[in-house]
């Protein structure tokens, strides 16, 4: 393998977008199938796989929503998100901040509690078992009504001791981040940190409504600020994060293929980016798989990919405390690689 991509694998690092329902593979989804007598539209796990072939957001989110029909237990959500943390436990990762969208579930009769509730008791024992820490962040769906978020978070709000931040996620054109304004005003009022998906397929201008009006702490995916330089010198100013989702925005056809991705750019304009897998089993793999891309098409350097490592420590919400020690870890793995004759 090529050393820099060696040195990625190593690095400790955080995941900071990851949607839960998006790391269900075709054959977990089948045993769930099974598991509760449902069909799903497809004969087999080969021909879901075949069916991952996308022209943009809107046609994998269409798949991604029926394949979200599955998860129906307390059970199932622990399931899926065990198989998650032993990808993330292989990629070194040591704190994870994951999306779930309780919209998508609540509407089909599932309890809020057993969404919530299966999915943290994954966390927890990889947290004892790995020492993976991890944040919980609840997402609204963006292409659904305002209402309608406002009465989720009523929903959730006996559980807010257990959810660590906000998201807004789902269909992006025709949904900019103002038609959430009050939700989020309320969200923010209740002392949760916010973050919004903005600039993957919507323009710039999204990004900055997500800034002036949402208050997000970071940016989702935010790709489409190459398109304004005023916007770039800002990001870089007040060192907002974006995670950004190589993967997935060439699997959705924000770019036509990886050596077109904007990542170094950004990287070379001082912004605070980082490297996220959003939709491992859709879009053909997890963070390292994702790291390994970005070296191979950008022709990543070993500092840009120690960069990268720190900025999703950086960027997380983690203590002070673990946040110098996953730091001083990273310092740690980068002087072994280099004694190693790197
Ligand atoms: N939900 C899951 N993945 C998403 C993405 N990449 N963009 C918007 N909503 C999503
Ligand atoms: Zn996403």
């Amino acid at each position: 393998m090529n050393p820099v991509a060696t040195l990625a694998c190593l690095l400790p690092k955080a995941e900071l977008h990851l949607h839960i329902e998006g790391t269900l593979e075709p054959e977990l989804a089948f045993r769930l199938a099974q598991r509760h007598g449902v069909t799903l539209p497809w004969p087999d796990v080969e021909a879901l796989r075949a069916a991952y072939n996308f022209s943009d957001l809107q046609s994998f989110l269409d798949l991604y929503y029926a394949g979200a029909n599955v998860l129906r237990t307390e059970a199932d959500f622990y399931d899926l998100t065990r198989a998650y943390l032993e990808h993330a436990h292989a990629d070194n990762l040591r704190h994870v901040e994951i999306f779930f969208d309780p919209q998508t579930h609540t509407e089909r009769g599932v309890a809020f509690e057993d969404v919530l509730g299966g999915i943290r008791r994954a966390l927890l024992e990889a947290e004892r078992e790995w020492g993976i820490s991890f944040r919980v962040i609840m997402s609204f769906l963006r292409h659904l009504s305002e209402a309608d978020a406002l009465a989720t978070l009523d929903e959730a709000r006996p559980y807010l001791h257990r959810i660590d931040g906000i998201g807004l996620d789902s269909s992006e054109m025709g949904h900019p981040p103002s038609k959430f304004a009050r939700v989020f005003a309320e969200c923010r009022e209740l002392g949760l940190p916010v973050v919004a998906h903005a600039g993957e397929e919507g323009p710039p201008e999204y990004i900055e409504e997500a800034l002036d009006i949402l208050r997000v702490k970071r940016i989702d995916h935010g790709v489409r600020a190459l398109e304004s330089d005023a916007l770039m010198t800002r990001l870089a100013n007040e060192q907002i994060p974006l995670t950004v989702c190589p993967l997935s925005n060439v699997k959705l056809k924000v770019y036509d293929d990886m050596t077109a991705h904007g990542l170094r750019k950004m990287l070379a304009r001082d912004i605070k980016v980082t490297i996220n897998s959003d939709d491992p089993a859709y879009f053909g793999g997890y963070v390292n798989d994702n790291f390994i891309a970005c070296i191979d098409a950008l022709d990543l350097t070993a500092d840009e990919v120690i960069k990268l490592a720190r900025n999703s420590i950086e960027a997380s919400w983690l203590d002070n405390a673990r946040r110098d020690a996953l730091l001083a870890e990273i310092d740690k793995v980068v002087v072994e690689w280099q004694s190693a004759g790197q």
